[in-house]
């Protein structure tokens, strides 16, 4: 598939990267075209790799992914161009963290609302489908690194967008346990995990963890 990867920080770098080794043609999108680091994300990444602005990416790709920070997601995908989205599957990883006022940060929209949904309500002709940000990069495409059961969660509008993101999830990046909570409101629990998940990383000294839910036996 030609698939966008908006962002150029470590998420949309790791995710690139697994993309390009799974065959796909992967362009990344940043502010400028000239990015340092989109540039030499696609130096190394391989002749499948390429990079733009982030307009430049989304029209590109048939599938897009949303790695930029939650703060500044909505001008992200602004730049990128409702035009450009309509119709696709947008993934968003992103996390609403605000650090302005350091450690540990707050989340700029929570609640009653989250970035999924703010995405959603934004870019209607978007399937947004809210996954991955409640791990770390390197185990979003690396799941199996952790021992035993963990579980990854899902939120999102439409049926068949979840479909395909499942698919994504399982037999390209090898998760064995994806949660559907629900439509995209549902993605104000999985961005309001952020505050005990950075608690979790500063006991742990490691960003290498996970959830795992203990099911009641009905379901
Ligand atoms: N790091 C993790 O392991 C992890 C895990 C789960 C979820 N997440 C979430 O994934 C997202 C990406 O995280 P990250 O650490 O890879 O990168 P990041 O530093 O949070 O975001 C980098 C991207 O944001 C863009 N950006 C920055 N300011 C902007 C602005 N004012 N307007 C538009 N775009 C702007 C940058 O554009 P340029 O390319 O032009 O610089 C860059 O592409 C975040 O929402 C984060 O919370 C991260």
């Amino acid at each position: 598939m030609k698939i966008a990867v908006l962002g150029s920080g470590v998420v949309g770098q790791t995710i690139g990267t697994k993309l390009v080794e799974l065959g796909h043609d992967v362009k990344m999108g940043s502010r400028t075209a000239t990015n340092a680091k989109a540039a030499e994300w696609a130096g190394k990444a391989g002749t499948r790799a390429s990079h733009g602005t982030f307009a430049d990416a989304a029209a590109f790709g048939e599938l897009v992914f949303n790695c930029t920070g939650g703060m500044v997601s909505l001008d992200a995908l602004r730049m990128a161009g409702a035009q450009n989205l309509a119709g696709k599957i947008l993934i968003d990883i992103s996390n609403p963290l605000d650090f302005s006022k350091g450690f540990p940060p707050t989340l700029s929209v929570c609640n009653d609302d989250s970035v999924g949904e703010q995405i959603q309500r934004e870019f209607p002709d978007a399937k947004v489908v809210k996954t991955l940000n409640t791990v770390n990069a390197i185990l979003m495409i690396n799941p199996s690194i952790l021992p035993g059961e963990h579980d990854l969660f899902m939120s999102g509008n439409d049926a068949d967008a979840k479909a395909m993101v499942r698919k994504i999830l399982t037999e390209w990046f090898g998760w064995k346990i994806v949660i559907d909570l629900g439509d995209i409101t549902t993605a104000r629990g999985t961005e309001q995990l952020l505050p005990i998940w950075v608690r979790l990383m500063g006991l742990f000294k490691s960003p290498q963890f996970n959830f795992h839910i203990v099911r009641p036996a009905t379901a």
